[in-house]
């Protein structure tokens, strides 16, 4: 196969990420949930400081108390399993960028692995009782937790806008000539 074929179906895949927010109970094998913690590992941070922690949950009790915390969590209820993302909470700007980078890879490697995923944020009294829930030290932020399992329905196509509408060429404001 072509080198540019092989870069094509790369750049497919990365387009094709969905949130995906409805689970089969089907568990995920652990040799699975070991190589997307892997991913995260390599995922890259300020000053390659690797500030964050994951606490995986598996337990259904727990996901389905976390699912009723305050925020858009909803769907860890039938989540196979999340990951919830502690960040030391000392530098705000930093520590929010590596935890997007970390979440994404989460969602790529947990896909690439046929999973579906979807990040989900606590608000701040969600996150107080997520902390509770999870043994995780008050001074820790918590936000984000990632829902993953495999899906019960094919993913929606979803909705983007256009590329005119994303990218400037050159100059901001100026038209490509
Ligand atoms: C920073 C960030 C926060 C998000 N928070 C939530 C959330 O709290 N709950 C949720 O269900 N989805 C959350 N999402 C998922 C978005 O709703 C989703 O990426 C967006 O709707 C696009 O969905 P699609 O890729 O399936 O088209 C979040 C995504 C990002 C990048």
């Amino acid at each position: 196969m072509a080198q540019t074929d092989t870069a094509r179906q790369i750049t497919d895949f990365l387009k094709s990420l969905r949130a995906i927010r409805q689970y089969e109970p089907t568990l995920v094998p652990e040799d699975v949930v070991r190589d997307i913690l892997d991913v995260a590992r390599w995922s890259g941070s300020a000053s390659n400081q690797q500030p964050a922690e994951i606490v995986v949950v598996h337990d259904r009790p727990t996901l389905k108390a976390l699912a009723g915390l305050e925020g858009y969590v909803g769907h860890l209820a039938s989540a196979a399993l999340a990951m919830v993302v502690v960040m030391p909470g000392k530098w705000e700007e930093g520590e929010v960028f590596d935890e997007g980078r970390l979440s994404e890879r989460i969602m790529l490697a947990g896909l690439a692995h046929g999973l579906g995923s979807s990040i989900g944020w606590f608000d701040d009294t969600g996150s107080n009782e997520a902390r509770r829930l999870l043994n995780v030290p008050n001074d820790r932020r918590l936000r984000t937790a990632i829902a993953l399992g495999y899906a019960t329905a094919k993913p929606r196509r979803g909705r983007r806008k256009p590329p005119e509408r994303l990218v400037q060429w050159e100059r901001y404001g100026e038209p490509r000539g």
